[in-house]
């Protein structure tokens, strides 16, 4: 049987993971979210004091890691980590390593599932280019603030929503202007609007994977 394989990219807070869970739990594939490996770097990068300026001693965080888990957690999720990721990923050595652990991820993964789908901002573009099914997700800036907005009031943290909607837009910046792996709508790839309801985006979705 054919492995199959669905990039999911899209700008911060698009609700690529709530789609890509979506799809994995559909159609039983294995969901990677890349944005954790760059969130698990930061937080170490964080914890052991590393400035971000300091490439060297970032290489050497990397260096020293035996085994970065794609398994999410809510510590991942907190604004000086997404912050700090943003600023993480520009740099061209902890992407290629992102990228080649994703390919080891999914290589063991797809043993077991008949696929996968990964979410991003380059892997229809850069990581898997072969990938079947290529979908980017787009949503306005303004109606992601606000859903990000609420979801840190859920988790207790304190938020504002003009900050937030100004940190979204300075975050797509930076994911669209940097030089290595610029945000971009893939070739070949499907344009999914996720700004209204959930229901309207997993119809559009099922219309794409019908044939899975
Ligand atoms: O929730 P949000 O989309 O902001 O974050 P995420 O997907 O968890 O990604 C965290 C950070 O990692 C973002 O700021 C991206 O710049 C970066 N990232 C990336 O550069 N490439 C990827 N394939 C995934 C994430």
């Amino acid at each position: 049987m054919k492995k199959i394989i669905v990039s999911i990219d899209g700008p911060a807070g698009s609700g690529k993971q709530r789609i890509a869970k979506y799809i994995a739990k559909k159609y039983k594939f294995y969901h990677l979210d890349s944005g954790v490996l760059y969130r698990r770097i930061t937080l170490l990068v964080i914890k052991k004091r590393v400035d971000l300026k300091n490439l060297k001693k970032i290489k050497e965080v990397i260096n020293n890691i035996e085994y970065l888990s794609p398994r999410n957690h809510r510590i991942l999720r907190t604004e000086v980590v997404s912050k700090n990721a943003s600023i993480i990923s520009k740099i061209l050595f902890v992407r290629k390593f992102v990228n080649n652990q994703q390919k080891l991820i999914v290589a063991r993964k797809l043993k077991r599932y008949r696929g996968c789908v990964i979410d991003g901002r380059d892997i229809g573009s850069k990581v898997f280019t072969n990938a079947k099914y290529k979908l980017f997700i787009d949503v306005k800036a303004k109606i992601r603030a606000n859903r990000r907005h609420k979801q840190l009031i859920e988790l207790g943290e304190k938020s504002i929503y003009g900050k937030i909607l100004k940190e979204i837009i300075l975050r797509d910046k930076a994911d669209i202007n940097r030089k290595e792996s610029p945000l971009i709508i893939p070739r070949n790839s499907i344009i999914i609007d996720n700004s209204s309801s959930f229901k309207n985006t997993t119809n559009q979705i099922n219309k794409v994977l019908r044939k899975i």
